[in-house]
């Protein structure tokens, strides 16, 4: 299975599709993420909050796979924003990880409330500047929050991880992303079960003509999008139909039924507003 690699704003590649491990039990992640290794997924999306990342680092160290063929990212929590928590913060995420650094590290929420997103992202420039974190980004930031950490560091992140799917496309933030040369990661890019997509006719016509699941199609429409996807699924059969998603295409009609889901009032958000999360 060969999965694309886009570059990053600052030279390094990516996998465009991985695994993610949000409400993956920690209890049952060593054994999740080593099923995802096994079927062939090189991209692990963690975060501290997950409190997963040592099943990560359990599996990533049992796989034997060389340290240069796995992509690895981790997320600084709410709590970990001032003064030198960002530094102890990505610390223990390495301790746990067993990794020197990561490939990708991001401040997860802003928190617009506490008003300290700006020095968090100072603190990443330096994770990054020591070698802790060979790229950095951040997530569910907005456009004015994005907008405020580059005028503010002149530092642009790689990527903005946010929820992203065919009912929230949320095109303010993509098309800053793309004037700017910022990657989008869509995250709950299945809509995290909670929104039925896989039960639109646009979604349903687009699975039925192509031979496809509804997922594969939900996540082909995010790829030929140019976003990154990691899925999310505790089931191996689900992790192979998951990244078995390069072997056709959505054609022009059917990524326009799929662009038209989002009927542009926020109601197909499944997450929380970052403006609501501090
Ligand atoms: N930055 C952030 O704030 C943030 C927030 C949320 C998520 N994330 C990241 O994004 C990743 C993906 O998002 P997500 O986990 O929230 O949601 P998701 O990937 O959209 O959806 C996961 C749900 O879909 C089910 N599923 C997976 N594959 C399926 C398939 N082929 N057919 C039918 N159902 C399927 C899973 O169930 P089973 O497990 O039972 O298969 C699970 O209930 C996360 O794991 C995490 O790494 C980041």
């Amino acid at each position: 299975m060969t999965i694309p690699l886009i570059t990053l704003n600052d030279g390094h590649t990516i996998p465009q599709l991985g695994y993610g491990v949000f409400k993956v039990d920690p209890a049952d992640t060593e054994r999740t993420v080593s099923d995802a290794l096994e079927v062939g997924y090189r991209h692990i999306d963690t975060a501290a909050i997950y409190g997963n990342e040592e099943g990560v680092g359990a599996a990533i160290a049992k796989s034997g796979i060389p340290r240069d063929e796995l992509y690895i990212t981790t997320k600084l929590w709410n709590d970990r924003h001032d003064g030198d928590e960002p530094d102890k913060a990505i610390a223990e995420s390495l301790d746990k990880l067993g990794l020197d650094a990561v490939d990708l590290y991001l401040v997860h929420w802003p928190t617009p409330a506490k008003d300290n997103y700006v020095h968090a992202w100072e603190k990443m420039i330096g994770i990054r500047e020591r070698g802790l974190a060979r790229s950095i980004g951040v997530s569910n930031h907005l456009v004015p929050h994005l907008e405020r950490i580059v005028a503010e560091t002149g530092v642009t992140p790689a990527v903005n991880q946010i929820e992203l799917h065919p009912a929230y496309q949320q095109r303010d933030i993509t098309e800053w992303a793309t004037a700017h040369g910022v990657l989008i990661e869509s995250w709950g890019p299945l809509g995290q079960g909670k929104y039925d997509l896989f039960g639109t006719d646009a979604v349903a016509a687009a699975a039925a003509a192509t031979g496809r699941t509804p997922a594969q199609v939900v996540l082909r429409w995010h790829l030929q999008k140019g976003f990154i996807v990691f899925p999310k699924s505790v089931r191996a059969e689900r992790m192979a139909e998951n990244i078995d998603v390069f072997g056709f295409e959505l054609d022009e009609s059917q990524m326009a039924a799929i662009d038209a889901l989002d009927p542009l009032d926020g109601s197909g958000r499944v997450g929380t507003h970052p403006n609501d999360l501090n």
